[in-house]
Order: C-alpha cells, then structure tokens, then sequence
C-alpha cells in the first residue's frame, strides 16, 4: 500500500515507517517538524536502505495536503501528528486543541476530498482518565483528566462520527500505553525537547550523566512497592502492531479500537532496577511527592489485539531498557549528536550524592 504518515518524523511514526516499508509497503511522511528532528530522514533511509519521501507540512494546511495527496494517491493515512505534553497541555489549552483537534479535522477533510477512507489513528490509555478497574479493557468507562487526553478522547469522537456519516470510511483506533525502547540499531528513537516528562526517557538522560538523579513520583500508592505501575511497551513492538492493524482493516473491511500494552504491570522502581541490570549504570533516585493527576496502577488488557489482529507484545522489559540504553549512549544528545558507531563504553561518572530513600 501507499501509506500517508503524518507526525512519521516522531518517535513513533519513525519507527512504524521501518515496519511499513519492512512490509513492502510505500510510506511517505508529512511532519511539521514541531517536535522532530530533519535528521531522523536519514536515519531512516539507513534501516529501509531506500529513499524515503518527508515533506514538511502540518496538516492543518489543507492546501499542502492536497497537493500531497494529489502526487501520491494514498491508500492509507496513519495519523502520528499530536502534541503530547500534560504538563503543556495544561497551561496552553488552545494549542492543543487547535493541533491536536484542528489537526485532526484538516487531516479527515483532505482524506474525504481525496477518496481516502483507511485511518489508523494514534490514541492513548490517557482517555481512560483514572480506570476504576485493572487490567483495562476497551469497553472501561473514558475520562479525560487534562487537555491533552481531552483531545484524544474527541479526535476519537470525531472519528467514530465520520465512520457513522460514512459507512466507507474505515479507522482503526490504537490506544498505546507506555510506548518506550528504541529501534535496536540505535538509529532511531526518543528524543525529547528539554526535560522529559515520561519516565524512561528521564531515566535515560540520567544514565547518560544529562540529569543528577531521577525524582519518583511517589512511593506510598497502594502497588507491589509503593511507586506507580504502568504498562511499557516496546515501540518496535507497537510499530508491528500498526501493520498489523492496517493490514487486518483492509483484509476485513472494519474498524475496530483496541489496547496495545502487553498486560504487565511494571512498577517505577522495576524499572530503574530493570534499566541498571541492562545499562550498567546506576540510577540515583529519591522519591518525592505523589504527580498530581496520576494514577496508582494502570495497565492494559491486550486480549482484543490478540484476537483481532493476532498481534502481542513481544519484546519484556529487559529489551526495552536495553534498546533505550543502547539508543541514548549512541546519541547521548538525541539526533544533535554526530551518530556514535558502537555503544558508548560503561562508564561510571562522579555524581553529586543523592539519597537513595527507598530500595537502595
Ligand atoms: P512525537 O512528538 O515524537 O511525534 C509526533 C510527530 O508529529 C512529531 O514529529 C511532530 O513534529 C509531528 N506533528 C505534531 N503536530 C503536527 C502537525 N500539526 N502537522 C504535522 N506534524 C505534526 O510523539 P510520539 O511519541 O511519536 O507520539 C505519536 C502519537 O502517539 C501522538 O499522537 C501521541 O499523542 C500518541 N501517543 C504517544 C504516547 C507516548 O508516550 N509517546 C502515548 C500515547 C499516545
Ligand atoms: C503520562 C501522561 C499520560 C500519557 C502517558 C504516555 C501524565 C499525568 N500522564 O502518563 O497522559 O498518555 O504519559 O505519554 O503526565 N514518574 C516518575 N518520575 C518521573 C516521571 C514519571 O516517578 O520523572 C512515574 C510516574 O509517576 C508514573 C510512571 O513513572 O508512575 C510513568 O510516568 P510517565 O512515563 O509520565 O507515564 P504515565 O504516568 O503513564
């Protein structure tokens, strides 16, 4: 297929377009650049080892788009483009939705004038809002806690309206949990603007001597060992399962919303530990207040996926620290750094003392 990747020049849209084109599909990238790096482009050409188109447009420019979809008549839309912060989120609202929701709008509008009717549409666990139940299955009650999850929840709603309006259009909804890793070539992966608001890429920026020491968001909520527990998922996995997913809409002609998580609970304290082991390096840390708005525990019930699409997570929480760590010592400043050829050697820094309260 000839698949339109917009936001493809991001984390995960970069490393779907390996699986794509892996596939022996056709991608071409629309991407902003608002949270993306020209660079990525070349990384990219490296793994496919063929040309890849990226043009630089935002999908709100409905003209841009035109053009695009003129030039290449696409069967197939994967929508990546979004602005992801919480935090940011928070104090500019109106970015946001004009973004994440216009964006969202222009994108359906230019897909409708151009006869393409195949979506595959990046959503969140974050529309669950606080889940009164775990594991989470799609059917649980949706919620958004802040503006950003509000825009997900409504790009959704939009979504569902226009398969209603027309019974051609097809859309898969994924809703991803904690996508973290890096594609195991070290090439690709997370390259967050200023201080991370995820953890793992926290985590990594500490092992790389970024940051003094990573600060646990609270170490009293009800769980295996006090800190919060998520569902991480490796993003090459996640990158298969939106093959699997385009794959599985055309060949049974239907929408469909499903988790993609790999029902594992992981705990913030598993993870450092987890990230030591494959890195060698030491994580510092100390916990501090509880991040308002989090949730206790969450993590997905993956069963739809499997029986739809006949896709699981494969790679365990070993693999994900290990592909982050072999991506943040090969490019200890993202894609600004001059791309390393091997690893960067276990090195143990001096660092400024930090009381480790808790696991030490
Ligand atoms: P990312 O910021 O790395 O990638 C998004 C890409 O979209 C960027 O390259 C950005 O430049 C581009 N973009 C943003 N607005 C655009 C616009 N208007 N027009 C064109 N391009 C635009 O983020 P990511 O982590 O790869 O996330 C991809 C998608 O998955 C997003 O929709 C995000 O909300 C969703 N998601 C991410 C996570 C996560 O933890 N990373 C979790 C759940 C859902
Ligand atoms: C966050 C977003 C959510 C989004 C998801 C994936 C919030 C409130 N929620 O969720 O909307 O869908 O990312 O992008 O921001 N942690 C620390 N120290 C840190 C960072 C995180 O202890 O420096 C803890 C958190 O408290 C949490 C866990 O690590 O328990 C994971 O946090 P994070 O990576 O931000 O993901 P989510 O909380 O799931």
């Amino acid at each position: 297929m000839r698949i339109l990747v917009c936001g493809g020049a991001g984390y995960i849209g970069s490393h779907a377009c390996v699986t794509l084109c892996s596939r022996g599909h056709h991608v071409v990238i629309a991407d902003s650049g608002v949270n993306s790096s020209p660079r990525v482009l070349q990384r990219l050409q490296r793994l496919v080892g063929a040309p890849v188109s990226l043009h630089r447009v935002d999908i709100r420019d409905r003209r841009a788009m035109a053009a695009l979809f003129a030039t290449y008549h696409f069967d197939a839309v994967l929508h990546f483009a979004a602005l992801k912060a919480v935090g940011e989120s928070c104090r500019k609202p109106l970015d946001y939705f004009d973004n994440n929701i216009g964006g969202t709008i222009a994108l359906l509008q230019s897909m409708q004038e151009a006869g393409v009717r195949r979506l595959v549409f990046s959503s969140s666990a974050t529309v669950y809002g606080d889940p009164s139940q775990v594991p989470v299955r799609e059917d649980a009650g949706l919620q958004a806690l802040n503006p950003y999850g509000r825009t997900k929840l409504v790009a959704e709603q939009l979504i569902e309206d226009l398969c209603r309006a027309d019974d051609r259009f097809r859309a898969a909804n994924l809703r991803y949990f904690n996508p973290v890793g890096a594609h195991p070539s070290g090439l690709i992966g997370e390259d967050p603007c200023g201080e991370p608001n995820n953890l793992m890429p926290y985590i990594c920026q500490v092992a790389v001597g970024q940051r003094d020491h990573l600060r646990v968001f609270g170490g009293d909520y009800p769980t295996v060992d006090g800190t919060g527990v998520r569902d991480y998922i490796h993003v090459v996995d996640l990158a298969q399962a939106h093959a699997d997913a385009l794959e599985y809409m055309v060949s049974a002609d239907r929408g469909f919303t499903v988790n993609l998580g790999t029902g594992r609970g992981i705990s913030v304290l598993e993870l450092v530990h987890a990230f030591e082991r494959a890195s060698g390096q030491r994580i510092p840390y100390e916990i501090v207040e509880r991040r308002p708005g989090d949730s206790a525990e969450v993590f997905a019930d993956p069963a739809l996926a499997q029986q739809l699409l006949g896709w699981r997570a494969q790679y365990d929480v070993d693999a994900m620290c290990r592909d982050a760590w072999h991506w943040q010592a090969m490019n200890p400043q993202g894609y600004r750094s001059p791309l390393r050829r091997a690893a960067a050697p276990r090195v143990e820094r001096p660092r400024r003392a930090v009381a480790r309260l808790a696991g030490a």
